[in-house]
Order: structure tokens, then C-alpha cells, then sequence
């Protein structure tokens, strides 16, 4: 579409206080400047210039491992001299002929509809700002308006009159040039204000003397708009963001227990009549089938979860996979490799790993079954362990169908239990067992009648 995108993201961003770069901090699963760089993608930016400067190794390595679809330049701007200075660091790899937006690392939630409306007004008057109209204004760049309601400059607050500090519409920050115009506009600017620096916001007077009319876009979702410089504004604007997928999800179809009680933290893919109770996590990419009801307190990482299963409160998964109808929890841990049958059930206080877990079997209590094929229709009784570490190397455990394991038996790995074969409760199984035999390895019972309890002296 012939547009450029510049992300300014080389401030410090001291009031985060932490050692992790401010456009890094997570919002919904993923960092800040990843939101941006998304809405560059959606409104098919060619190439976005990333500006970067306090971390910038951080920011880059990042990217290195999570590369994203559209080009990025970076440009490193190793003093912050302010927003046009940054502009200035990275106008010049920009072709003359293109539309470019100005985006800000610590705004995550700007939409790509926004952005094409403005991209549109510039494309037409060469420069366009995205501005709000706000009760609490202090801090911002106030939009000058002249008596014909045409925007003839911005003044930031430090700069403002007492007059001027009224004004209650404000500039985003967000903006829109032709490039080559832009150039021109920003070899004019200069660092004669309160702040000593370079201000993006002076090409909006310098374009206005030159004879540009200034289009400009207002926009009504503050939350768009709305730049992160401490964790609380992160964490308002994390229960924003949540409250709006949450509220989409419900308009979908999703039964949502109550919208502000819910997080999703990544793709998610969704049936028909799905349930999530309250206080629900998901994490990552996870897909849930028709039909699939969530209990409360439930953390999903990374799961795919079949058609009709239901998964009752205060479970933890993470990578796992489950075919239709499986029941699981209430206080179940299904860890990475966890993959179950059709109609498999896993009960409380129990723990799988690297399990699979056949059609119609049941684990039902207090067990850890892990490296470990179990196949269909196998009964697990509680207190079962697969013993799979010998303090240096993990075995295996398999255990083929129809097999019945008696309560609190440990299954030391490797061995192999064939098919229909029994175990006694409280068997320590060390050998593989052949199919339909009954395997019983415990102390025999011994009773002593007559047997007098000691008295107290
Ligand atoms: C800027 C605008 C102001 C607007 C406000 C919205 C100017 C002069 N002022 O204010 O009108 O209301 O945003 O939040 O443009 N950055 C750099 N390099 C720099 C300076 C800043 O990359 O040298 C980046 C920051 O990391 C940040 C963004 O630019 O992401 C905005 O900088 P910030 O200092 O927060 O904006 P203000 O100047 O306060
Ligand atoms: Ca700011």
C-alpha cells in the first residue's frame, strides 16, 4: 500500500523500574511493541523503521527469535533528543513518494482501522494527526484549532499559555506524512522550547505556514490511544484489553461466567457452546472444541481440547492434547506430552507427562503417570507411579489394554504390562507382566490371633 512505518521506542522508560525494556513488558501475552507491530502488518506497511535506542539489544534479540512478517529496519538513536529528532534518525530510508505513520512502542492498542483513516487524510493534505478529546489532558501536546476549526499547531504542556493548558483536545502522538514532505518540515525544526528538544509536533505549524491544511482524525476509544509509562497504567490497560476479548468472545457464542474474571493470553481458537467459568487462563495457542466446558480457576497452556470435554475447576495444563468427550480435574496436572484417547478421564491429584493415554481409560486419583503408553480401556488405581527416573536416565512404562492396576502400586520402569493382565494393590512391579495374568508383589498377610495391645505403665 505504500506506506512506511516508524516506531518510536528508544525511551528509557525509567518509571517501569525494571531491567527488562519497557516495549518488552508483556500485555496479553505478548510484548507491547509486538501489538504494534501487528497493526503495521495489518494495514500492510512495507517496511517499519523501528527506533530504538536505552536496550536496544534486548528489543533485538527478542525480534531475532520471534521474527515478524513485515521488514524491519532498525535505527538506533543513541541520544533522546526528542520525538522529532527520533523521526529525523530514520525519515531518510523512507522513498519520498510514501505515506508514513508515526507509531509509538508504549501505545500497544492503536487499531489498523485508525491508522488506514488517518494514512487516507494524509494521503490527501500530506500530514494528519490522530487526536482524543479528554477530561485530564495534563502532560499532553494540546491541538491548536484556529476559528475555522483547522489545526494550525501543537503545543506540549510545557510550553503551554494558562489559556492554552484548557484545551481538552490532545495529540496522541500518532501521525501521518507524506515522506518527502516530512523531510522538508523536519530540516526546520528546532530545539528552541522548554524542553530543549526536537518536537515532532512542530511540523503541524511548519506544514500550516507552508500552506498544508492539517487533517486530523479523532478517535473515541481512549484505550487506543492510551501510552504505558508505569505498570499501573500496564495493568489498567491489561484488564481493558481483557474485558474487550472477553466481551468478543461472548458476542461469538462463548458462555463467558463473568467477562472481567477471564484472561486470554494468546491465539485462541473456539467451538460452538463452549463454557469458561470464572477466573480462567489461557496461555498461549490453544484450540477448544465444540461443546468444551471450562471450570473455574482452570489454567490452559498451549492445549488442544476435543469436542464435549470437560475440564473441572482448578486444573493445570500445559501442552497437552485431548480427543473429544474426556473429563478431567477437579485439581488435575496434565504437563507437556499429555495426549488422551476419546473418553479418557483423569481425576484429582493426579500428574501425566509424555503420557498417552488410550480411548476409555481412567486414572482417577492421586497417581503420576508418566513416560508412559497406556492403552485403551486400562484402569489406573489411585496412588498408582510409574517409577520413570532412576536418579539418572527415564524409563518407560507400557501398559497395554483392558489392564486393571490395583491402588497404590509402583510401576518401576522400564517394564511392560501385557494385555488384560491384573495387579494387586500395593504391588511394587519390577518385571513385565504377560497378558491376563495377575501380578501380586507385596508382603503376604500374617494374622496373630490373640494378640494383646500393650498397657500403659
Ligand atoms: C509526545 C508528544 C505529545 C503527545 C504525547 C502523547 C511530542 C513533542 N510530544 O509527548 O504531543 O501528547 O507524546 O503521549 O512529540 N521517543 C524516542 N526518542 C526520543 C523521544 C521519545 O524514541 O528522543 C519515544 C518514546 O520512547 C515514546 C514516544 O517516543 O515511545 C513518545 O515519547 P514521550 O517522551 O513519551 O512523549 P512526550 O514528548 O511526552
Ligand atoms: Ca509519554
Amino acid at each position: 500500500m505504500n506506506t512506511d512505518v516508524i516506531v518510536l521506542a528508544a525511551g528509557k522508560g525509567t518509571r517501569m523500574y525494571s531491567d527488562l525494556p519497557k516495549v518488552l513488558h508483556p500485555l496479553g501475552g505478548k510484548p507491547m511493541l509486538s501489538h504494534v507491530l501487528d497493526a503495521a502488518l495489518a494495514i500492510d506497511a512495507d517496511t517499519i523503521h523501528l527506533v530504538t535506542g536505552y536496550q536496544s539489544d534486548q528489543v533485538r534479540s527478542y525480534f531475532d527469535q520471534h521474527p515478524v512478517a513485515t521488514p524491519l529496519n532498525w535505527v538506533e538513536q543513541t541520544e533522546q533528543l526528542g520525538t522529532g529528532h527520533a523521526v529525523m534518525q530514520a525519515a531518510p530510508m523512507v522513498d519520498d513518494s510514501k505515506t508514513v505513520l508515526v507509531l509509538y512502542g508504549d501505545v500497544p492498542l492503536i487499531s489498523p482501522a485508525s491508522l488506514r483513516q488517518l494514512r487516507e487524510k494524509a494521503q490527501t493534505t500530506g500530514i494528519a494527526v490522530l487526536t482524543l478529546i479528554t477530561e485530564d489532558p495534563t502532560g499532553l501536546g494540546r491541538i491548536i484549532r484556529d476559528d475555522h476549526d483547522r489545526i494550525v499547531a501543537i503545543v506540549e504542556e510545557k510550553d503551554a499559555t494558562p489559556e492554552q493548558k484548557q484545551i481538552t483536545e490532545i495529540n496522541t502522538g500518532i501521525m501521518a506524512f507524506n515522506a518527502g514532505r516530512l523531510k522538508t518540515w523536519l530540516s526546520s525544526l528546532n530545539t528552541a522550547n522548554a524542553q530543549g528538544e526536537y518536537y515532532l509536533t512542530d511540523t503541524v505549524a511548519i506544514a500550516c505556514r507552508s500552506g498544508c491544511t492539517v487533517g486530523s482524525l479523532q478517535t473515541f476509544d481512549e484505550n487506543e490511544v492510551q501510552g504505558v509509562n508505569n505498570r499501573l497504567q500496564l495493568a489498567d490497560l491489561e484488564r481493558s484489553y481483557q474485558l474487550q476479548q472477553a466481551r468478543q468472545l461472548a458476542l461469538q457464542g462463548v458462555t463467558v461466567a463473568d467477562p472481567a474474571r477471564l484472561d486470554v493470553r494468546g491465539p485462541l481458537t473456539v467451538g460452538r457452546d463452549v463454557s469458561l467459568d470464572v477466573n480462567v487462563i489461557l496461555e498461549g495457542r490453544n484450540r477448544l472444541g465444540d461443546r468444551v466446558s471450562i471450570g473455574p480457576n482452570v489454567v490452559l497452556i498451549d492445549c488442544d481440547i476435543g469436542d464435549d470435554c470437560v475440564i473441572l475447576a482448578n486444573s493445570h495444563l500445559q501442552g497437552a492434547a485431548l480427543s473429544s468427550a474426556c473429563t478431567i480435574g477437579p485439581f488435575a496436572r496434565l504437563r507437556p506430552g499429555t495426549e488422551l484417547g476419546s473418553h479418557a478421564k483423569i481425576g484429582n491429584f493426579v500428574e501425566t507427562k509424555k503420557a498417552v493415554i488410550g480411548a476409555g481409560s481412567k486414572v482417577n486419583h492421586l497417581s503420576y503417570i508418566g513416560d508412559a503408553s497406556v492403552a485403551e480401556n486400562v484402569n489406573i488405581g489411585a496412588g498408582t507411579i510409574t517409577c520413570n527416573y532412576d536418579g539418572v536416565n527415564k524409563h518407560k512404562t507400557t501398559i497395554e489394554a483392558g489392564v486393571f492396576v490395583g491402588s497404590n502400586t509402583a510401576l518401576v520402569a522400564p517394564v511392560s504390562i501385557g494385555r488384560n493382565a491384573t495387579i494387586g494393590a500395593g504391588s511394587v512391579i519390577t518385571a513385565d507382566i504377560p497378558e491376563n495374568d495377575l501380578a501380586v508383589a507385596r508382603g503376604k498377610q500374617r494374622n496373630i490371633s490373640g494378640w494383646k495391645r500393650p498397657v500403659k505403665k
